[in-house]
């Protein structure tokens, strides 16, 4: 099994994620290719048996640059993806100290449902979907996540058993 990786993190935290990825998955046996976006050509993507895309949030949407590239993926229908994207922390109301529902986050935070939109509508499956949080708006990622990574690892190797 080929995995092929395109993330567009400006800050390195979605880099880093992709590497700890790749870490994890070629201890499985499985190969990736990473890559940021700005060197890939959506239109002719190598072959692989899943696209993993990655890409940070910007207000409440994925980043423009990224939006485009997925906008542009040629990829056969029923080609099978994931998404593993780095997002700012869900943080208290600021007036109640309260934390969010997630029905209020999924509200504004459009991230992961923008980037499936984008690709379903080519006809391709998602098998999965994964976030690793940034604490700050530029980083860092948050506590434990080569933990998050290497679960999504394990989820991801195990939905794509033969
Ligand atoms: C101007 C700006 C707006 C942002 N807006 C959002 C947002 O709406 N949702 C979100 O989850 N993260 C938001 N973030 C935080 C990004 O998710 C964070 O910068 C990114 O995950 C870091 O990844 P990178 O280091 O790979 O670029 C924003 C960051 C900046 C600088």
């Amino acid at each position: 099994m080929k995995i092929a990786y395109y993330h567009a993190s400006k800050f390195g935290n979605g880099a880093a994620v992709a590497k700890e990825f790749e870490r994890a998955m070629t201890a499985k046996g499985v190969a990736v290719d990473v890559h940021h976006i700005r060197e890939a050509d959506p239109r002719a993507l190598p072959a692989a048996d899943l696209y993993v895309f990655s890409s940070p949030g910007r207000m409440g949407r994925p980043l423009g640059r990224a939006r485009r590239f997925l906008q542009h993926v040629e990829l056969p229908a029923g080609t099978r993806y994931a998404l593993l994207t780095t997002e700012g922390a869900p943080q208290p109301d600021k007036k109640t100290g309260e934390m969010r529902t997630a029905e209020e986050i999924a509200r504004w935070q459009k991230v992961r449902p923008i980037m499936t939109e984008l690709l379903d509508a080519k006809g391709m499956t998602k098998v999965a979907e994964g976030c690793v949080y940034v604490t700050g708006m530029k980083g860092p990622l948050e506590d434990g996540w080569q933990a998050k990574v290497d679960t999504f690892v394990d989820t991801l190797a195990t939905a794509s058993a033969p």
